[in-house]
């Protein structure tokens, strides 16, 4: 087997993949762009598999960590079971270590396919239904704020904004260019911004879909704000649709939102898809990330991950002075699997969560340490799809 990152050459033959994998319709007219690249697996030399990787960051307290974003796996389904998408996982860590690309996560139909390469549970994607009834019930805001729609030159103060509230929830994306273009915002069918002293306070971006019914939807992709009256304003301007809508479909980018969702006596149904996420590379992860307040303190690991032999062993976490690293050597007192890795570091699992999982041995006193570092200040989330 022959693997090897692709060309515009190879747009053919990983069309053909993906459209039987995925029924995908629409032919991209490029396979290469600015902020992706991947790879193909060839049998026989022909492409039997394909793997997509984009250039993402995510925050983690508060310091955005290089991320490659899986996607697009798919394998001929006459040369599924020979080995083909472990092969194309083993080469995108390379790639993604190569390119500094110390996490990486992925949306996963097969979880079981990529567990057994790491990656695990590490975070959510939420959204939620509001039936406008429910929507009329929130808390009215006491402050008029008025909104307007978004101009070309509110962009960079639009991203502001999401930044300001991104970078304090862990997992969040930083939606840099080129992977994101903020401008892509202006196409969409609602872009309300809400402007404030120096910026903007708050905005909501949303589109008009079919489905729910002859009315449609509303599919809300963003509402960000960065206090309550300007968050009670942007959910009190959706309960304007009442009259031509049942319900708008809301993704949660903020997890303050849900508390005002919350106040309200309400049920609602809430749409998750988890994500998984692998450290790729141990020490460049945890230079990258930021640590809330770490205490002087030195664990011991012991790093069981054959398919990442570069931090695979003994490796010591020293948090000294503010900083933390990873250097190697030390006891190997815990010993940590790979898949226990990204939800120790997103801060989904603690390590009592990681133990009972069978991720996660040795001494629990040293765990504990690894969990006050870590400090995970609630469910870890991303706003972007992949
Ligand atoms: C999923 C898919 C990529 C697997 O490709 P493949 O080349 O057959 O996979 P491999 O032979 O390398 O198998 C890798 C491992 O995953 C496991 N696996 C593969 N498909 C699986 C499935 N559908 N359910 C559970 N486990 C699966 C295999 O048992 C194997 O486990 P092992 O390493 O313990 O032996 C392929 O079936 C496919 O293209 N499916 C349609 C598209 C799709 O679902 N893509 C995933 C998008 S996230």
């Amino acid at each position: 087997m022959n693997i090897r990152e692709y060309t515009d050459d190879d747009l053919d033959a990983v069309f053909r993949l993906r459209r039987v994998a995925f029924n995908s319709k629409e032919r991209p007219e490029r396979l290469v762009r600015p902020g992706s690249r991947g790879l193909v697996a060839e049998l026989d030399g022909q492409v039997a598999g394909v793997l997509g990787i984009g250039e993402y960051a995510q925050f983690y307290g508060g310091a955005a960590v290089p991320m490659g974003g899986i996607g697009g796996v798919a394998v001929d389904g006459a040369t599924r079971g020979r080995g083909v998408a472990n092969a194309l996982l083993d080469a995108s860590l390379n790639l993604m270590r190569e390119h500094g690309q110390a996490l990486s996560v992925l949306y996963a139909t097969v979880p079981a396919l990529y567990r057994g390469r790491g990656w695990e549970r590490a975070g959510v994607l939420e959204r939620v239904e509001l039936p406008m009834d429910r929507l009329l019930s929130v808390p009215r805001p006491t402050e008029r704020i008025p909104s307007r729609p978004a101009r070309e030159s509110d962009l960079s103060a639009l991203h502001e904004c999401y930044l300001e509230v991104a970078r304090t929830v862990d997992g969040m994306a930083d939606r840099r260019p080129p992977r994101f273009d903020v401008a892509e915002v202006l196409e969409m069918d609602l872009v309300s911004v809400l402007p404030g002293p120096g910026g903007l306070r708050g905005y909501l971006t949303a589109q008009r879909e079919p489905g729910g019914g002859d009315l449609g939807r509303l599919k809300v992709f963003d509402l960000v704000a960065l206090d309550a009256e300007a968050q009670l304003t942007l959910l009190a301007s959706l309960a304007s649709w009442a009259g031509t809508l049942e319900a708008v479909d809301l993704r949660i980018t903020d997890p303050a939102t849900l508390g005002l969702l919350a106040s309200t006596p309400l049920r609602y149904s809430v749409q998750t898809a988890t994500w998984m996420l692998r450290v790729v590379d141990l020490p460049a992860a945890v230079a990258a990330r930021g640590w809330p307040n770490p205490a002087d303190v030195a664990v011991d690991l012991e790093v069981v991950d054959p398919h990442a032999p570069w931090h695979a062993g003994r490796q010591r976490l020293v948090a000294e002075n503010g900083a933390v690293r990873v250097e190697p050597g030390g006891t190997g007192a815990v010993r940590l699997h790979a898949r226990a890795l990204g939800p120790w570091f997103s801060g989904a699992q603690n390590t009592h969560a990681l133990r009972r999982a069978g991720l996660l041995e040795g001494d629990p006193a040293d765990a504990v340490a690894l969990d006050r570092l870590v400090d995970g200040a609630g469910v870890p989330r991303l706003a972007d799809f992949f």
